[in-house]
């Protein structure tokens, strides 16, 4: 494929800054056949038009964006997709909710740092916690809660700890609230992997302290209709691999793109 753009998706409590460094690399033609990233701002925060609701289903999410690659997008345009944890999961259901439409145009998806498995009664009672130490103590319990889990050991200080900590200072409490309460009711994944029939990259940081590596595995293991499947495990990063490890990422991205380039045609369904 000669050039093709990539949407990406951000995570928890995050915004569309966590994907800068790639999106300089496409700017200046350094990943390889994606020569444009768009990276939009989920509903609540950054530059999104969207404003914060109660609670954050990652349909309406993926919702959002599906609209958004109608406008951001050149009409009929192929694209790469990817998600980065809860962006991810906003994945899922874009493809869930939407793939049927973008089916001629989605040649590629890119899981970074994320899992396909809902979450558990326990993981529901923390969440909740987490809502109302927000509620009571401000953005500021969302980043010592976040922040050390963030990055791989030893990280404190560098550029990437910098910008997470910029990303999740700037989300206002009312978005990271209402991501939480979506984040603990959201569907696994495991259904629309198995059903993917296109190019799949699973990239993960070996020192992911949220949705660590067997997370990456799980999710490899039952896309067994994608003709490409790569599994890239990245020494030296945490939970952000394209901040943390920006050379390797574009490395998985730019393999993902020659990948989508060799299966271009759409198999009928
Ligand atoms: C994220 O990074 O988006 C969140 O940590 C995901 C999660 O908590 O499940």
């Amino acid at each position: 494929m000669s050039s093709i753009p990539l949407v990406a998706v951000h995570g928890y409590p995050l915004d569309r800054r966590l994907w800068d460094p790639l999106a300089a690399r496409a700017r200046n033609g350094a990943l390889g056949g994606i020569t444009s990233l768009f990276a939009p701002d989920l509903r609540g925060r950054g530059n999104s038009a969207r404003p914060a609701v109660a609670l954050h289903a990652m349909s309406l999410l993926a919702d959002d964006v599906a609209e958004e690659i109608g406008t951001a997008l050149p009409k009929d345009a192929p694209f790469l997709l990817a998600g980065l944890s809860m962006g991810g999961y906003v994945c899922f259901e874009l493809l869930k909710r939407h793939g049927a439409r973008f089916r001629g145009r989605l040649r590629g998806l890119a899981l970074f740092d994320t899992k396909a498995t809902s979450d558990d009664d326990a993981g529901r009672a923390k969440r909740k916690e987490a809502i109302e130490a927000i509620r009571k103590d401000g953005i500021g319990a969302a980043l010592a809660a976040m922040l050390p889990k963030l990055l791989a050991p030893g990280a404190g200080g560098n550029a990437a700890e910098d910008v997470a900590r910029r990303m999740i200072l700037s989300t206002p409490p009312a978005t990271a609230m209402a991501d939480l309460a979506g984040l603990a009711v959201r569907d696994e994944g495991f259904e629309v992997l198995a059903a993917w029939d296109r190019p799949l990259l699973v990239a993960v940081g070996e020192e992911d302290a949220i949705t660590p590596p067997s997370d990456a595995e799980a999710m490899t293991a039952v896309a067994t209709r994608a003709p490409w499947v790569k599994l890239l495990t990245v020494p030296g990063a945490g939970h952000l691999v394209p901040l943390e490890q920006p050379d390797e990422a574009a490395a998985g991205l730019i393999a993902l793109a020659e990948a989508a380039g060799r299966f271009t045609s759409p198999t009928p369904r």
